[in-house]
């Protein structure tokens, strides 16, 4: 593993406590202790020390220590130390660290970022968790994106990842879509309206929109029917089994066009009443209290987060009451370190007053459990609505990037050149999708631009697409294997700022894997872009000045495409050979 910063605040540190020592204080500072910054302007070097935290101890001015721990650390072969004022600034032997940074990537196979950070840890990620009334949405794709993301970052990271994601398929949402249904669309069925199963149902929740609007009885006929299905009551469960499996299908074809998959399915209709079941214990330990209507309630005043309906006083379920059971239940049948929600910012009180509660109960794990939220997702030219309005259908927004993709790669006239047209350009609209929508914080709200996405200049997916294959297609010229090259001629300004993006890769995994947030990896991989570029532009590589340092060259082309493709991969971009 190339470390050269961690090995330089090793040095900083022992030399830092001879200096103590000879002021006779007792050092025992270690390298975790010192903080490594990069120097504003390269010509100072390529790490610098900043030890104005050690005046008070050492009683001495920071530019005295700068400048006696400068001393110390002379005569090291692999760099070259300064004081500048408060700083002590080194500068790595270029070729040797090149050496060092490219014996790492290959050495390592595909696993240079792999990283035992989190090995042992058994963290569950839940993303996604739709309900089962209609097709999923833009909102869907940030989480889908997200959830996806951080767990194959986690997992990079060495824990052991299970992916879930629950279907809220019960409830009074899918008993609407079900009476409109029974009276506008009996009989009919997905492939007769020639629709995709998911959308048909989506179909049906709007149709009854329409029809509650002028038929002040529909709510209570879905009231109704919602009855009925606890009461167990045949053709209403019949009914409402099709229609599930309807939506459920529909739903899994965008996940497996898009890259996402789970390890395990978990159903509402499968949990709630072990959901009620832990509430009335609840009640029955007086951790929640009856109202007079019978109505079950948590009081949560001392936490300020008010009062908490838990039961409706017919006995049935709210959308926390299922929560209870569903944590309850995964905990028992996978005990994990972490259970990480997925889930939008408009959440963040339902989880406050889920974690609190389960607190209560008793489970110590409640304290093991996070809610990643993440903010919304609108168009430019409006909002996104999820009840009524307009709703950006997750199928047919890939549909439309694919569709531009397309339009690109004819414009170009690459069509013969990449073979299967079509395939190529739904890889580039999941690479231009995943891209943008990683690339902001989670907790911000964020507009996705399509145009702007899928543009192949830029910042964006298909650009870092088109990087990757610009490489594969300069190694196909060349031969892939790795013959000896001498890297340490690697040493120009852009090669070396290309060597160090690429050797800051391990790290970046660990950062975003510590703030579960993939924007990292897109901001690294933007500054790996930009450095190849300029590389790419300014050192020749087949037409180097000689053999020797085109194999150099093509032996860091072949490096950046590794950690490309491993970062593509902890970001869900589609690798492309040709483009
Ligand atoms: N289906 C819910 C919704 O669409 C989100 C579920 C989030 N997960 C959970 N365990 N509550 O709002």
């Amino acid at each position: 593993m190339f470390d050269a910063k961690n090995i330089w605040k090793e040095r900083v540190a022992g030399v830092l406590n001879e200096v103590l020592e000879e002021n006779g204080v007792r050092g025992n500072l270690d390298g975790a202790g010192i903080t490594a910054e990069k120097p504003p302007k390269p010509e100072l070097g390529d790490i610098a020390f900043p030890v104005f935290p050690f005046a008070k101890i050492l009683k001495m001015p920071p530019p005295r220590i700068a400048a006696a721990a400068a001393d110390k650390l002379a005569g090291f072969s692999d760099g070259e130390v300064r004081a500048a004022g408060p700083y002590i600034n080194v500068r790595l032997d270029r070729g040797q660290a090149a050496r060092a940074v490219l014996n790492a990537v290959f050495d390592s196979g595909k696993d240079f970022c792999k990283s035992d950070a989190l090995k042992g840890r058994r963290v569950m990620a839940e993303f996604s968790s739709p309900n089962t009334n209609k097709p999923l949405h833009l909102g869907h794709l940030r989480n889908n994106a997200l959830g996806e993301s951080v767990s194959r970052i986690l997992a990079a990271c060495g824990a052991e990842v299970l992916k879930v994601c629950i279907f809220n398929d019960r409830g009074i949402h899918i008993c609407k879509s079900m009476l409109a249904y029974i009276e506008k669309l009996d009989g009919t069925t997905p492939e007769s309206a020639g629709e995709k199963s998911d959308r048909f149902v989506g179909d049906c929740y709007v149709a009854f929109n329409a029809m509650s609007k002028t038929d002040s009885g529909a709510e209570d006929r879905a009231r109704e029917l919602l009855r009925k299905w606890e009461a167990g009551d045949p053709a209403t469960t019949a009914l409402w089994k099709k229609m599930n499996e309807w939506a459920v299908n529909g739903i899994k074809e965008t996940y497996r066009r898009t890259g996402i998959s789970f390890d395990k399915y978990y159903f509402e209709s499968e949990t709630y009443l072990r959901g009620k079941e832990e509430v009335l214990k609840g009640l029955e330990k007086n951790i929640f209290y009856r109202e007079t209507d019978d109505s079950v309630w948590a009081d949560l005043e001392a936490e300020k987060l008010g009062k908490k309906t838990l039961l409706r006083n017919d006995g049935t379920s709210l959308y926390i009451t299922q929560d209870f059971g569903t944590a309850i239940m995964r905990h028992e049948e996978w005990p994990f370190d972490k259970l990480i929600y997925v889930v939008g910012s408009e959440q963040r009180y339902h989880f406050q007053v889920l974690f609190t509660l389960l607190t209560r109960l008793g489970f110590d794990w409640a304290s093991d459990l996070y809610h990643l939220s993440y903010g919304m997702v609108n168009l430019p030219d409006g909002k996104m609505k999820s009840r009524e309005g307009t709703v950006v259908d997750a199928d047919d927004l890939v549909d439309k990037l694919h569709d531009m993709a397309l339009a690109e790669i004819r414009e170009k006239e690459r069509e013969e050149a990449v073979g299967s047209a079509p395939e190529i350009a739904e890889k580039i609209a999941i690479g231009a999708l995943h891209y943008y929508l990683l690339q902001i914080t989670p907790e911000k709200d964020m507009l996705f631009n399509p145009s702007e996405s899928i543009s192949f200049n830029g910042n964006t997916g298909p650009y870092l697409q088109y990087m990757g294959a610009r490489i594969s297609s300069i190694l196909k010229k060349e031969g892939e294997k790795n013959d000896s090259a001498n890297v340490a001629l690697l040493t120009s300004d852009a090669e070396w700022e290309l060597l160090k993006t690429v050797a800051a890769w391990p790290e970046t995994v660990n950062e975003a894997a510590e703030k579960m947030n993939p924007s990292i990896i897109t901001s690294w991989l933007y500054e790996l872009s930009k450095n190849f570029s300029r590389f790419y532009h300014g050192c020749p590589i087949l037409g180097a000045e000689n053999p020797e340092l085109k194999r150099a060259r093509l032996a860091l082309c072949r490096a950046v495409r590794r950690v490309l493709r491993s970062a593509f991969d902890l970001v869900c971009i589609p690798f492309l050979e040709v483009m």
